[in-house]
């Protein structure tokens, strides 16, 4: 845990607004009532093995049961043991049987428009054919495969082919550089690494087989790599080992079993960042993730056979994994996929797409919201919103303002808003509201999902009381939970189950108010949220310091009105070298180098010294009151000198 107080995570935000769901929208929904969700709650409080196999017997299909609910040897947590399913079974065969089998699973909108959808038949289809094509090139169960893709439908025949036969995916985010792509499939020696020519974005193509080329010149696990052709830019192929996805699916058979799977096999590893320089591998694996992304897909988005649901997320990021494919799919609804950015070719493109397919459903992150709603009214006002039903948000806290804004211009006063809380380790939404069930306050995550033990503590891991910021911890183990850290067990032990005793520790600060919602304060560790993507402050200044002209560097986030946190960045340089604004260019560049555009500093602030404590530790917690503007240093030219802050500091604290 970082430097912070329990005060710098008592909130101060008194928000007293309630909107109740609508009868209509109860009367029609999974969970209809508050009543309803505390006999859920409670049945699942009691006894919460027989809740959650009694969920994993209705909502999924085992080709043999389970003879264990839960296996719990505290952090490890194996679920529904000795039974055997397949992810990929549940998404796509056991929709064949009846009127599914016509019905649209995915539909896919190219950022310049183009479109195409896969009926589940379809979808079928070509991942039984890519799983041949999977087995051919040797990948095997068990092995890992790298994906690397723009988001089109190849993306997700990819992720359900590698789910089809037992490979372990790991997606890549496609926004980062060669270098973070290079380190992840080191990570996970990947066998094969699936990718594309390139992706539009913004009007433009994006390269991607160009940089999975660069990272592979370092990356000697790999063997193999299929190339989707997107864009049609031009790649060298390398003999033996590239091979085009057209090539290779044009003689593949469709026929391929899904494999019977335990259900603790590792369906896939996603990196997060965390508080060293170096991601980890997330863990899920295969039965119990199913579970809750099944079921909270269900429960949270209230799915009914005839919505369409659209998720606005990258499939890079485990909100794409869980809610655009695999909890969507298991429902045997469809799922709109859109490749592009909001904003392109204008910012009416998100409220197009609502139009254009009538969705029902929609999933958007805080970031996104901020930043249209700052663009007007009048582009959603262009487009007929009316099919929406029901909205959603994620992966930062929402302020009262944007939830107002989503609330009246999005959903024309009508549509419940989840806000939904989660992380890449839970594999499913955890703290939310049931839209037909909970009154929503605006910017509070409301209530635990059932069978979710979630509770705010102190250090000491004592509840705290009512409107007393603590810790956000999960006290009991849940199906979709992380594993572990690939390949580091000890890892996973000390960065979640260690810091407070014997609870699932989130890493975010929160406080309950005295109707016990949560209101999810943010990050009280390393870890900034940058537009809904978690990044470190140590990956980013170990990247800073990998340049020959930095000595030391500390990275900490500034409120921003738009992405929630600005990276700000400290840079102290080697002896001899002058801060220049080239630098600072040349600094921003090298770090989009070494991670991703994601992780561009916007700010970057050259310091002769950074503050530490008589110890040797920086205070970050100056450097943010510093980045946020709370704390001013006098003197603004190039060469700040915080050493006389960072004494006074010193003599306060001492
Ligand atoms: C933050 C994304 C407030 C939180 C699914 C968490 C949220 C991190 C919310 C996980 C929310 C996510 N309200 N904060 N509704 N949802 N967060 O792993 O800090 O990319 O720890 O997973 O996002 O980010 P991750």
């Amino acid at each position: 845990m970082a430097d912070h107080t329990e005060e710098d995570i008592t909130s101060v935000l008194h928000e007293n607004r309630l909107f109740k769901p609508k009868s209509e929208f109860s009367k029609q929904s999974h969970v209809k009532s508050r009543a309803a969700y505390d006999r859920l709650y409670k049945k699942a409080e009691k006894d919460p093995e027989g809740f959650w196999g009694e969920l994993a017997k209705s909502e999924l299909h085992w080709f043999k049961p389970w003879t264990k609910v839960l296996d719990w040897k505290p952090p490890f947590a194996k679920w529904f043991v000795g039974g055997t399913t397949n992810v990929s079974f549940n998404c796509l065969d056991r929709h064949l049987d009846g009127p599914r089998k016509n019905k649209a699973a995915l539909i896919w909108e190219g950022e310049s428009g183009d479109s195409r959808t896969l009926t589940y038949q379809d979808l079928h289809r070509e991942v039984s054919k890519f799983a041949n094509v999977l087995k051919n090139k040797g990948v095997k169960k068990g092995d890992r495969v790298a994906i690397y893709m723009p988001m089109i439908p190849e993306l997700a025949i990819a992720m359900l082919s590698c789910a089809r036969i037992g490979a372990t995916h790991s997606i890549i985010f496609g926004g980062f550089s060669a270098a973070a792509l290079r380190d992840r499939i080191n990570d996970a020696e990947a066998k094969l690494v699936v990718t594309a020519d390139g992706g539009y974005r913004k009007g433009g193509v994006i390269t991607l087989k160009e940089k999975v080329d660069e990272a592979l010149e370092a990356a000697p696990s790999v063997e193999t790599m299929i190339v989707v052709n997107r864009t049609g830019t031009e790649v060298s192929m390398k003999k033996g080992r590239d091979f085009w996805w057209h090539d290779e699916m044009q003689g593949a058979s469709a026929v391929c079993k899904a494999a019977a799977l335990s259900s603790e096999h590792p369906l896939f590893i996603l990196y997060t960042s965390g508080t060293t320089g170096k991601p980890k591998g997330v863990v899920h694996t295969t039965g119990g993730y199913l579970l809750g992304a099944t079921i909270t897909s269900k429960w949270v988005f209230d799915l009914k056979e005839e919505d369409t649901y659209w998720c606005t997320a990258d499939i890079g990021w485990v909100t794409g994994h869980s809610y655009i494919i695999y909890g969507i799919l298991s429902n045997g609804a469809t799922s709109v996929m859109y490749e592009g950015v909001p904003t392109y070719p204008a910012p009416d493109r998100f409220w197009a797409i609502v139009e254009k397919y009538r969705v029902n459903i929609f999933y958007t992150a805080p970031t996104a919201i901020r930043a249209l709603s700052k663009l007007g009214k009048e582009w959603p006002k262009k487009h007929d919103l009316s099919s929406l039903r029901l909205l959603g948000t994620v992966g930062e806290p929402i302020n009262p303002e944007a939830w107002m804004w989503y609330h009246a211009v999005i959903g024309g006063r009508r549509c419940p808003i989840v806000d939904t809380w989660w992380q890449t380790e839970t594999g499913a939404i955890m703290i939310t509201p049931l839209p037909g069930a909970i009154p929503a306050k605006p910017g509070s995550a409301t209530l635990p999902f059932p069978g979710i033990s979630a509770e705010v503590v102190n250090k000491d891991g004592k509840k705290v009381p009512p409107n007393v910021g603590g810790y956000l911890v999960i006290t009991r183990p849940w199906p979709s939970m992380l594993r572990t850290v690939w390949r580091n067990p000890k890892r996973y032990k000390e960065t979640y189950w260690s810091d407070i005793p014997g609870v699932y520790f989130s890493g975010d600060g929160a406080r309950r108010d005295k109707d016990g919602y949560f209101w999810i304060m943010g990050r009280v560790d390393d870890v900034m949220n940058i537009s809904g993507h978690r990044l470190g402050t140590m990956e980013i200044e170990s990247a800073l310091v990998s340049h020959p002209t930095v000595a030391e560097s500390a990275v900490v986030g500034a409120p921003d009105e738009i992405k929630g946190t600005s990276v700000c960045a400290f840079v102290t340089l080697e002896l001899g070298q002058s801060p220049s604004e080239d630098l600072k260019n040349k600094l921003k560049s090298h770090v989009v180098k070494e991670i991703g555009a994601i992780a561009r500093p916007d700010q970057i602030r050259f310091t002769d010294n950074l503050p530490k404590t008589r110890s040797g530790k920086i205070m970050r917690r100056l450097l943010r009151d510093i980045a946020a503007g709370r704390e001013s240093v006098g003197d603004t030219s190039t060469l700040e000198d915080y050493t006389v802050l960072a004494k006074l500091r010193h003599d306060d604290e001492a």
